[in-house]
């Protein structure tokens, strides 16, 4: 198995990355010139508006299979950069969607439940994505342009993912949370909005299976736990030793000059549980193995 990583030096990346089974040849594309960390990686500088050496590069690793993590995935910053994020989340997206169809490789997409209004609960795969923030409006178009462009193509639905990095860095609200408890600090988190969390390792290792497996089509990946941030904040706070008095309970329009979020994205993970050997776990759950020092 070959396999190409998009994204390289981000968050969800990182936990691909680190449990990728040892006999598989793995690459990474990542835009600094230096990789966050190379264990037993082929890194390959390639910024993805970059066509021709995004192309060049495809062509020359030839992987069985691309997980294509890079977007912008800052809400807030996709609505007040709407170009760029069309640029990356759609036009680079369908690039890649474009190639890896020349050369038969599987594509497997991370987008978001973000794609959801929030009006429902418990959303299937089969539910009607409609978007109410230019983020959600990218990956919903990116979806269906990767899923147009092979059926053996996922469209990978994310719910909100808690973990620490494991490689490089990137987009860990945990990380900062702990720094903020650490220092004393409050943390705010608005009670109205409703997520079933993953967590970044059981994330990884169920992306790199779809990778493998047979699976084409639209996959909702997400934990157990139907639960709102702030009850989310205050089970955090507890399984790591910090006061949940400092957890501030607070609503989503509270926060000027933030995109609008979805109140309840909630998503439901039967069919992730049906065709994946990797078990999906509760919040409880998610939080021990991400604590419990193993990556
Ligand atoms: N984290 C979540 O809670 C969550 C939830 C739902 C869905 N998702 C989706 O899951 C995926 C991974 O999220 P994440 O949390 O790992 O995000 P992240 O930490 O922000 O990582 C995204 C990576 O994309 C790279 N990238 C951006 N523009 C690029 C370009 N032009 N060329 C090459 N690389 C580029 C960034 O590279 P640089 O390091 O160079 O900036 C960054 O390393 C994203 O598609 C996101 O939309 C995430």
């Amino acid at each position: 198995m070959k396999l190409l990583v998009t994204g390289f030096n981000g968050f969800v990346a990182g936990s691909i990355l680190a449990q990728v089974p040892k006999d598989w040849e793995v690459h990474g594309i990542g835009r600094s010139t230096i990789p966050a960390d190379g264990r037993n990686i082929f890194y390959h500088q390639v910024d993805l508006l970059d066509k021709i050496n995004l192309r060049n590069s495809l062509k020359k690793i030839m992987p069985d299979a691309v997980i294509h993590t890079a977007a912008i995935a800052n809400i807030d910053y996709c609505e007040q950069h709407k170009t760029e994020a069309e640029a990356i989340n759609v036009s680079a997206t369908a690039d890649l969607a474009n190639i890896c169809k020349e050369i038969d490789t599987k594509l497997v997409f991370c987008s978001t439940d973000a794609v959801f209004d929030g009006h429902k609960k418990n959303y299937t795969e089969d539910d009607t994505p409609n978007a109410i923030n230019y983020y959600a409006s990218t990956k919903i178009r990116a979806e269906e342009i990767v899923l147009s462009a092979s059926k053996k193509n996922i469209a990978a639905r994310l719910a909100l993912v808690i973990g620490l990095p494991i490689m490089g860095k990137g987009n860990s609200f945990l990380a900062e949370m702990i720094e903020k408890l650490k220092k004393g600090e409050a943390v705010k988190f608005p009670a109205n909005e409703i997520r079933t969390p993953v967590d970044v390792i059981t994330l990884g290792a169920a992306l790199n299976e779809l990778a493998a497996g047979d699976f084409g089509g639209i996959i909702h990946l997400s934990g157990n736990t139907r639960i709102n941030r702030y009850e989310m904040g205050k089970q955090i706070a507890r399984k790591t030793g910090f006061s949940e008095e400092k957890i501030i309970a607070i609503d989503s329009s509270d926060i000027p000059g933030r995109a609008p979020r979805s109140n309840d994205v909630s998503l439901s993970n039967n069919k992730a549980r049906n065709v994946l050997k990797t078990p999906m776990l509760s919040l409880e759950e998610g939080l021990e193995l991400i604590l419990s020092g193993k990556f």
